[in-house]
């Protein structure tokens, strides 16, 4: 028993620990170019400098699965992983040349050429890796933004162009509500980041959901769906919820399988869009495959393109305010403390990928309320633990300036109410459940600003604009069993 705990504990820390990125090298290494041609880069030789001195700590594949690397005392990168790809030649030139305080050597002794076929080399480790988890995502032609991993589809629901266009046309179809009057979209608006812009979500029958609806931005990332449902993993079976739920009602469809799906079948539009979706099945009108197209269509949303990300990237340094640079070193600050649950490429602490190994997911007490009251118990409502009362997911942070008002209820009306509960320590005061990040600060005037505009830097117009995900039905005719749903004018 003992044994097993130790050996996992030892396999989370190897995969805790992946590329430091841009962290290390500073802000002139980037301006570094490879000054190789590509007629001088000899990947045979950089191959043989590779495994001389490097192979022993960061493995012949770039992983650093060696016996060494477990022995030190800070583990080796791993080349390999995707936070490589927003490192730059010129930073991985500066870490070969100078190397990073005690545990990774300065190579300052090899000759500048040879440094260079090695930044080469590190770089090739990536793109192999890459290859290999494209090979196994199949042919779909993903738009990752840059910097984001690969994402973790199921394998008994590939992408494919065909199906995600089956799914959009469903996200926006108010047959899908057994009073035709609803649609995904309703409560999931493109504008608003796929938010609703209410409280508290209100569903076909004008019922109240107890919670706010949440952002779809980056699902293909997140391994745990909803604000505390610890047993929703997969988006082919969330979006049985809002479709067939009671508690509260949403689209109202329980019972009314066939129903639905006689309502698709009877349009022509829909006989083509299965068809082509679901080509090897002679019957494709069935509830499995309505919810994996929904599911191939939120995966394709995707949101990295903010201000923020440009900044990031290193693409445009002046892509930000400097209130907004400001902000951002408050965010990462240690007496701030936000982004130890609002961190990583999706600014969340719950994350999963391809090949990620150890999913990440997280469940916190803010100290929103004293106690925290049926039915927004969080995490204790399915654990039924005391000590997870009021325990929520962290929210992706990605567009927050348009998804207001917050929080799980929606109770916090603005960003500026948001940054108070936390300068506070919980608006709600001690709980014993609450967060050991969840400590009071003091921000002048000034500094809450700041805050404020980094948070806003983060919203991201291409994806809030993007014809791609939005509604794809023709302002047509309406007719009382036809609706062509969804669109301006119709009850949303
Ligand atoms: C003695 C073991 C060891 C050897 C040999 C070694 N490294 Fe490292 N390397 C490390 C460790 C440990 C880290 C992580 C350091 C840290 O995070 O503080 C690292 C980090 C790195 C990073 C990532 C820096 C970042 O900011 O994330 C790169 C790139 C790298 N090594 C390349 C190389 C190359 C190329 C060689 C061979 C020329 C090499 N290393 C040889 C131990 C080693
Ligand atoms: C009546 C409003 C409403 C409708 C209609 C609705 N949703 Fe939601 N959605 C919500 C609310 C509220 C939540 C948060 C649920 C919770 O925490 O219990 C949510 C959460 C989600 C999540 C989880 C997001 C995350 O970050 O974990 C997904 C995915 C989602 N909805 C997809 C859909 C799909 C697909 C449909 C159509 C089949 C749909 N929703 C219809 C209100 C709605
Ligand atoms: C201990 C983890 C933790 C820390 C630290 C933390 N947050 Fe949060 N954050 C959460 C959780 C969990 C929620 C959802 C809480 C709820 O709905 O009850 C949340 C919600 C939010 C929301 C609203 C999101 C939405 O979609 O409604 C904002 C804005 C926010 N946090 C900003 C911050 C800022 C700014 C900081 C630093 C001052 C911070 N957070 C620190 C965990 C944390």
């Amino acid at each position: 028993m003992k044994l097993i705990a130790w050996l996992f504990l030892g396999m989370a820390a190897a995969w805790a620990h992946d590329a430091h990125g841009r962290s290390t090298a500073p802000p002139e290494a980037l301006r570094l170019t490879n000054p190789l041609a590509p007629g001088q880069r000899d990947a045979a030789l950089a191959a043989r400098l590779y495994e001389q001195h490097c192979g022993g700590c960061h493995g012949v594949d770039g992983r650093s699965m060696t016996p060494l690397a477990g022995k030190l005392k800070v583990r080796p990168t791993n080349l390999a992983n995707y936070l490589m790809e927003s490192m730059k030649d010129g930073e991985i030139y500066w870490v070969v040349t100078h190397g990073i305080g005690a545990s990774m050597p300065a190579f300052h002794q090899l000759p500048d050429d040879q440094r260079w076929q090695l930044v080469g080399h590190v770089r090739a480790l990536r793109a192999q890796q890459r290859a290999i988890e494209k090979a196994r995502l199949g042919s779909y032609d993903w738009k990752l933004p840059p910097g984001f991993p690969l994402p973790n589809v199921p394998p008994d629901n590939p992408m494919t162009a065909a199906k995600v266009t089956l799914g959009r046309h469903l996200f926006y179809d108010q047959r899908l509500s057994l009073n035709q009057t609803q649609s995904c979209a309703s409560c999931h608006k493109q504008e608003l980041a796929f938010t609703d812009g209410r409280p508290r979500g209100i569903g076909s029958t004008k019922e109240k959901h107890p919670r706010g609806s949440m952002s779809l931005a980056n699902m293909a990332y997140t391994p745990i769906l909803t604000w505390a449902n610890p047993n929703l993993r997969r988006l082919e079976t969330q979006a049985l919820a809002p479709l067939f739920g009671d508690h509260p009602v949403e689209l109202g469809m329980a019972g009314k399988e066939d129903l639905m799906a006689e309502r698709l079948k009877a349009d022509a539009r829909y006989r083509k869009m299965f068809a082509e979706a679901f080509p090897e099945q002679p019957e494709p009108f069935n509830l499995a495959n309505i919810t994996k197209a929904i599911a191939s269509f939120e995966r394709t949303l995707l949101s990295g393109d903010s201000p923020f990300d440009r900044y990031r990237n290193g693409d445009d340094a002046n892509a930000i305010t400097p209130a907004a640079k400001r902000g951002e070193a408050l965010f990462f600050s240690e007496r701030l403390e936000c982004f130890h649950c609002h961190g990583g490429f999706n600014l969340t602490g719950s994350v999963d990928y391809l090949d990620k190994g150890f999913v990440e997911v997280e469940f916190h007490n803010t100290g929103l309320y004293r106690h925290y009251e049926t039915p927004n118990t969080g995490l204790e409502e399915f654990t039924h633990d005391e000590e997870d009362n009021g325990k929520f997911r962290a929210p992706t942070l990605r567009n927050i300036a348009v998804t207001a008002p917050y929080m799980h209820d929606g109770s916090v009306a603005t960003l500026e109410a948001a940054v108070d509960h936390y300068a506070k320590g919980g608006r709600g005061g001690d709980h014993p459940a609450k967060s050991e990040f969840i400590k009071s600060f003091d921000l002048t005037a000034q500094e809450k600003r700041d805050l404020v505009e980094f948070l806003r830097s983060l919203t991201d117009q291409t994806f809030l604009r993007n014809p791609q995900f939005g509604n794809p039905w023709p302002p047509a005719k309406t007719t009382a069993t036809q609706r062509p749903t969804g669109q301006k004018g119709s009850t949303r």
